[in-house]
């Protein structure tokens, strides 16, 4: 079969380098992907946004699944679009993606079935959302209701810096997607991420993931798009992940059925896991990135007949198998990321680097210029490893890290060390 796929993050290389090993693909396309989805498949320029012309690719060159990675496609409308036009399409289309894109709709329907959350109200002004935060007090937690690029969540650890967040944001600090704010409970916990595959009617699980969203070592600094994740996480316990099931997804997927707007795709639940239990943080309608990258690393069997049975609504036959292993991740990224940065500088050793056993490394803004790798991007590469445990993991990616030469680039050096830490403390 010929499949397309949407994106050019870590996460779609991926993606493309678990579907190209597929037996079952004959062609695989990418738009507009990077320089390493480049060595996988088939670039094609594209723009995602235009779906007449997305539609028109796939009867021309007989596409028989498109494999949409990133959320702002889905929320558009192209899943959508490419079934009305009788094209199959993985990812949730965009009424389900609400899911992700408004924080107050995935709040009210946690509290409709009672699916775990913090406590929370919504507000489209200012004064009234002041005097609960006052009423509350403080710390607590104030969202934008729409996407922000991970600008729209502010933990306030005090009433003024919440009331300073709120002015912000009903100041069109965030643009639209400040119009309207969600005031939650601030929850004490470890964060874990877990992903299950859905296509509207039932759901079966993937595998958790701990993501590392600030820039620095010790989870300092500014909030990125993530810096580094690995998997499983120890936290996930098989009971864990069972409650996952049972408490958020397999509830959502039908509730989503009962509104009318049945969730396809990968559902990843953004959970923290406190003294009473797991509550959401947040849902979002896609792989993670980089999280995609450590289960893919992780994963067994052969990807392409979940996506099809995710699409075509057959998941209940579907039993999918995983290594025990523990895969990690660890991002470089431009210096200046997740603030202003350069590009095209160019970026030496990814061979040597790749060769360290058990390495596999993910572009994500990279692009090829003159025969050379350049950074194209704010997050450039991911450099994966996978290892009897996350101690030998992270060994294997800092060894091959330590064997790229790309002095405009930079790392946290302590990707996994929760894992770590805790492995430590249970050897003798
Ligand atoms: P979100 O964009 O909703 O994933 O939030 C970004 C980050 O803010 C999360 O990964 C958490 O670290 C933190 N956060 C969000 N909501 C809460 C909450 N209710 N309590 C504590 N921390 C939170
Ligand atoms: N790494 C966080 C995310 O993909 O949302």
């Amino acid at each position: 079969m010929n499949i397309l796929l949407i994106g050019s993050g870590g996460r779609e290389h991926a993606l493309a380098w678990k579907i190209a090993a597929s037996p079952l693909v004959e062609r695989l396309y990418c738009t507009p992907g990077n320089a390493g989805i480049a060595r996988e498949c088939e670039l094609v320029a594209l723009d995602p946004g235009d779906h007449a012309a997305v539609i028109a690719f796939c009867h021309t060159h007989r596409v028989d699944l498109v494999v949409v990675g990133p959320e702002a496609p889905m929320a558009a409308g192209i899943v959508d679009d490419l079934a009305a036009a009788g094209i199959k399409a993985f990812g949730a289309r965009r009424a389900a993606a609400q899911l992700e894109t408004s924080k107050g709709f995935t709040k009210d329907l946690c509290r409709k079935y009672g699916i775990p959350t913090a406590g929370y109200e919504r507000f489209a002004a200012a004064a009234p959302a002041k005097a609960y935060v006052r009423s509350k007090g403080a710390p607590i937690v104030v969202k934008a209701d729409g996407l922000a690029a991970g600008k729209g969540v502010v933990v306030a650890q005090n009433v003024a810096e919440a009331e300073a967040a709120i002015d912000m944001m009903f100041g069109g600090g965030l643009g639209e997607a400040g119009a309207e704010v969600v005031i939650e409970e601030f929850l004490e916990g470890e964060e874990a991420s877990f992903f299950a595959l859905c296509d509207g009617e039932t759901a079966i699980p993937l595998v958790s993931a701990q993501d590392h969203k600030r820039v620095s070592d010790g989870d300092k600094g500014p909030n990125t798009g993530g810096m580094g994740a690995y998997s499983p996480v120890a936290v996930m316990t098989a009971a864990m992940e069972r409650r996952a099931m049972d408490e958020f997804v397999l509830p959502t997927v039908a509730a989503m059925k009962e509104m009318g707007m049945p969730f396809t795709g990968v559902l990843y639940l953004g959970l923290m896991i406190t003294k009473s239990g797991p509550k959401l943080i947040e849902y979002n309608v896609r792989f993670g990135d980089p999280e995609c990258q450590v289960l893919m690393l992780r994963l067994m069997s052969d990807i392409v007949p979940a996506l099809l049975a995710s699409a075509e609504g057959q998941l209940r036959h579907l039993d999918l198998r995983w290594f025990p292993d523990t895969a990690l991740t660890v991002v470089m990224a431009a210096k200046g990321y997740p603030g202003r940065y350069g590009k095209g500088s160019v970026i030496e050793g990814l061979d040597a680097a790749a060769e360290v056993e058990g390495v596999e490394i993910f572009h994500a803004g990279t692009a090829e210029q003159g025969g050379h790798i350049v950074a194209n991007g704010g997050r450039v590469l991911n450099v994966c490893a996978i290892g009897k445990n996350a101690e030998q993991a992270q060994t294997r990616a800092y060894a091959a890290v330590d064997r790229i030469r790309w002095p405009d680039g930079f790392c946290r050096r302590d990707i996994g060390w929760r894992a770590v830490e805790r492995e430590q403390a249970q050897t003798p």
